[in-house]
């Protein structure tokens, strides 16, 4: 049976108010010798304070909870491992998330913390990037930080990789291969990433005197199936098009896949690029063209920030991270 704060208590005929004092190094109105005695009693009885009362008393649980819209997306882990890694060097724990780009189950994960008392909050939205779960956290005034995917509210920390240039880079470097029709299948337009990436889009199309053709342009959800049906509508309006580019990896695999399909070779008669750098990019055939997203940088910013914010030390405000160019096989030049 573990040792409690009130066997202490009884064993050194003081309160328990006055152990806890002791116990959270609060000496004022506690006497040397009683505070002496009490420490040797909890050395003799080898007393572990219990971490919920603990945190009871000092109200901190030394946890984060990390919410997160889609586990099975493998831009995710790397995210998670730079939050987990970065939390336990502060001495953090973290509790993980999956949302399912679920916005109820988002609504209910930010009540379940709030009920385990954690110190704060890395957010990454769902696809929908809604506003009302963001209201509850700001109502609940957990310290809080957003990762990756954007809301517009002010006052809150976010940690992201620039989309719009990033995507800009990528149909520049079509461009420069002298694809002219490029299609593009963009992720969800109610999501941040999504927008920016395909800001990006038309600006380096506009820059290349390019008008974009709406029948090349669809919008996928950032999962594979959604690409293999964007690529199949745009290979329905039977347009000439000589790449596709595809705002997130997983999509651009379904595209591949929905190009083989159709007997279309990559990069011969179509090339094809992607975006996020998910190991799987590395591994399909031919190996994808894309932007390496500093996802781990960003999980390891996202906690490191959050954490001086719940010790309200001075924190950067906004970080903006740059992708980086991979270029592999899924692009010919023309
Ligand atoms: O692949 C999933 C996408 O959603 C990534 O590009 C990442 O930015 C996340 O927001």
């Amino acid at each position: 049976m573990a040792v409690t704060i009130k066997d202490i208590a009884r064993e050194a005929n003081v309160s328990i108010t006055t152990v806890s004092r002791v116990i959270n190094n609060k000496n004022e109105g506690v006497s040397k010798e009683t505070k002496d005695k009490i420490l040797q009693i909890m050395k003799r009885l080898n007393y572990r304070p219990n971490s919920v009362a603990r945190s009871l008393v000092t109200k901190k649980t030394h946890t984060l909870g990390l919410i997160l819209p889609d586990i099975t997306n493998p831009f995710f882990p790397d995210l998670v491992r730079g939050v987990e890694d970065t939390a336990n060097i502060y001495g953090y724990n973290i509790i993980l998330c999956n949302t399912d780009d679920d916005i109820a189950k988002e609504k209910t994960y930010i009540k379940v913390l709030k009920e385990k008392c954690i110190d704060g909050i890395i957010y990454t939205s769902t696809i929908k990037s809604e506003n009302q779960n963001v209201k509850m956290l700001l109502k609940y005034e957990i310290p809080f930080v957003m990762l990756d995917r954007l809301i517009d509210i002010k006052g809150v920390p976010y940690i992201y990789a620039d989309g719009e240039s990033g995507m800009y880079e990528i149909i520049r470097y079509l461009i420069e291969n002298n694809h002219r029709r490029i299609a593009y299948i963009s992720g969800p337009m109610t999501n941040h990433t999504a927008i920016q990436r395909f800001e990006g889009y038309k600006r380096a199309m506009a820059e290349a005197g390019l008008s974009p053709d709406g029948d090349l342009i669809m919008e996928g959800n950032y999962k594979m199936r959604s690409g293999y049906e964007c690529m199949s509508e745009i290979l329905k309006k039977k347009k000439k098009f000589t790449a596709v580019a595809c705002a997130n990896d997983l999509m651009a695999v379904g595209a591949l896949e929905c190009l083989r399909e159709s007997g279309m070779k990559v990069p011969d008669d179509i090339s094809v690029t992607g975006y996020d750098d998910i190991y799987v990019s590395n591994v399909v055939t031919p190996k994808l063209t894309t932007m390496a997203q500093p996802t781990y940088e960003m999980g390891c910013l996202a906690a490191r920030i959050l954490i001086k914010s719940i010790a309200e030390e001075n924190h950067e405000k906004e970080v903006k991270l740059r992708p980086k160019l991979v270029i592999r096989e899924s692009v010919a030049k023309i």
